[in-house]
């Protein structure tokens, strides 16, 4: 932990507001969140219980280098979620970001870019947040890690935020080092079974076809009848699997 420098909140609105400006390595992790939010401004419940973490890391290069690194925090952080204990051998990556077990969401990554030098990387975690007092159907679609893993080795949130605070800081390292091309294999790894997938574009047209991994530069490819397609993360509002 010495090397982030870790403020820790009650209530806010949202811990990629608080982070931002506080400058690289930094990190804030919140009690709750009023104003949570997900990809496309999409609501993000968020519980008192659960992990409501963002950390600053810097992006030399400036973000044309870095895009898809959002790809490799996932993949860091479902393999620290697996080491955790025996309980999640069917948690996988659903494409851009998300961390599920089997169909239901664990974890969620947004990333912004509040300037050219440095990238927020915000994560939710369920852990022991109580899903079935948050409106809409959270408690069918999202899974809390207490679900998941026997409570004797169910970590607490600060061995949580320590333990992902480590994956953030690999991820950014191997990432450092060869891109997402280094990783594309072992990312390509962690989706589960090649699944059917409907994606709804940020244009407003609807596509679908059988996932069958991501590229270099993490785009989608997408499997149908005229063959192979790529899909950036930027340009997909939306993924849905429908089978
Ligand atoms: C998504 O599901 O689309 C991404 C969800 C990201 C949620 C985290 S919680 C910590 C940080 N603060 C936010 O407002 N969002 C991220």
């Amino acid at each position: 932990m010495a090397f982030w420098k870790l403020r820790v909140e009650g209530e806010v609105v949202s811990t990629n507001d608080v982070v931002r400006g506080m400058g690289p390595w930094c990190a804030v992790v919140a009690k709750r969140q009023t104003g949570g939010r997900g990809r496309y401004g999409r609501k993000f419940v968020s519980d008192e219980g659960g992990m409501w973490l963002s950390a600053v890391v810097p992006t030399p290069g400036g973000p044309q280098a870095w895009v898809g690194y959002a790809l490799a925090v996932g993949w860091a952080l479902l393999c620290y979620l697996r080491s955790i204990g025996g309980g999640l051998p069917t948690a996988r990556l659903r494409w851009p970001n998300d961390i599920l077990v089997e169909k239901r969401k664990l974890a969620g990554i947004l990333l912004e870019q509040p300037n050219e030098r440095e990238c927020i990387v915000g994560i939710g975690l369920n852990v022991r947040n109580d899903l079935t007092c948050a409106e809409g159907d959270l408690a069918r679609t999202a899974i809390r890690l207490a679900d998941c893993i026997a409570p004797q080795i169910l970590p607490s949130l600060e061995e949580l935020v320590e333990g992902t605070l480590d994956a953030i800081r690999y991820s950014w390292e191997r990432f450092s080092m060869g891109g997402l091309a280094g990783l594309k294999d072992e990312i390509n790894g962690c989706w589960g079974r090649m699944r059917r997938v409907r994606l709804e574009l940020a244009d407003g047209k609807v596509v679908e076809g059988v996932m069958v991994g991501i590229d270099e530069v993490g785009a989608i490819l997408v499997s149908g009848d005229e063959g192979t397609d790529s899909y950036a993360a930027h340009k997909v509002k939306q993924l849905f699997e429908v089978e």
